[in-house]
């Protein structure tokens, strides 16, 4: 598959997608978030890939929010369009059966940072930094910043976050909880790596209904959320995997999962 702003491999059951912009510090435009649905629409229906992750070129940004330049003369129908366009993406990536990591190597901001948050996992570099700048540019966050970044850390701090403007380092996005992990730079890939690997030796149709049944918590009431949970929970057991598990536990072997 070509991309014009992004980049795009498979390996050993992990798809890698490179935001591809690196000049614009990776700035995501609207052909950015048409690439970026079309590619994980092909990552959601390719067998073959059993976990994703979401990278980005050029030594500064993961990304540095949406594209400004594209934004600046727009009205509200123009941005109305284009949020759509932004929704398209963001909710397919969210939603995406597969587990999905972040890895984070520098700015993440805007756009960047709630594109992020679209993700099951984030790694980032200790170098990285986190903020929803838009208050700077007279906006609010508009690709989900508002929701996911509160329901990720709370109210207070994603107020203090989108109100102030300011970035957060990647200790302080840590102890938040924005991000599972921070490691040194010359490490994130071969860590975010190492996770995927992991993941993908773990059964897909189970991890999708795990991740279904977190998404629900994060998403509804508790009574919704738990009955999700038995749904799911009840699916499994409809799957050869779950039986391969329980088999090996008894058996006292390693499980070996056939993602059926
Ligand atoms: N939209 C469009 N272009 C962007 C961009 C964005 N969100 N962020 C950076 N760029 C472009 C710059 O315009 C510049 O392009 P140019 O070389 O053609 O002038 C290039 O990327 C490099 O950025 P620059 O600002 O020169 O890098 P820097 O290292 O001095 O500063 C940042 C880095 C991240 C602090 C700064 O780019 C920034 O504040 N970006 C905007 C962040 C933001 O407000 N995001 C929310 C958008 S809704």
């Amino acid at each position: 598959m070509t991309y014009s702003t992004l980049l795009y491999e498979k390996k050993d059951g992990i798809a890698v997608v490179t935001l591809n912009r690196p000049d614009k510090l990776n700035a995501l435009n609207s052909t950015v978030y048409t690439e970026l649905y079309d590619v994980f629409f092909s990552i959601e229906n390719d067998p073959e890939v059993r976990v994703a992750i979401l990278t980005a070129a050029g030594e500064k940004a993961f990304a540095a929010g949406s594209d400004i330049a594209e934004m600046q003369n727009m009205g509200p129908l123009e941005i109305q369009h284009f949020m759509a366009t932004i929704r398209k993406a963001s909710d397919f990536i969210y939603a995406l059966t597969k587990p999905m990591i972040a890895v984070i190597h520098g700015y993440a901001l805007g756009g960047g940072c709630e594109l992020s948050l679209c993700c099951d996992l984030r790694i980032c570099s200790e170098k990285a930094r986190f903020g929803q700048p838009e208050i700077n540019l007279g906006l609010i966050p508009g690709a989900g910043g508002t929701q996911r970044l509160t329901r990720l850390i709370g109210a207070a701090k994603s107020k203090e976050i989108i109100y102030t403007g300011d970035m957060i380092d990647a200790a302080t996005a840590l102890e938040l909880g924005l991000v599972n992990k921070v490691v040194a730079p010359e490490k994130l890939m071969e860590e975010a790596m190492a996770w995927a690997t992991k993941l993908a030796g773990k059964s897909g149709p189970v991890l999708a209904m795990a991740k279904m049944a977190i998404n629900t918590a994060v998403d509804s009431d508790l009574t919704t959320g738990l009955n999700m949970e038995t749904k799911c929970n009840a699916l499994c057991f409809a799957t050869d995997d779950c039986k391969e598990g329980m088999d090996a536990f008894m058996e006292k072997r390693k499980a070996v999962f056939k993602n059926k």
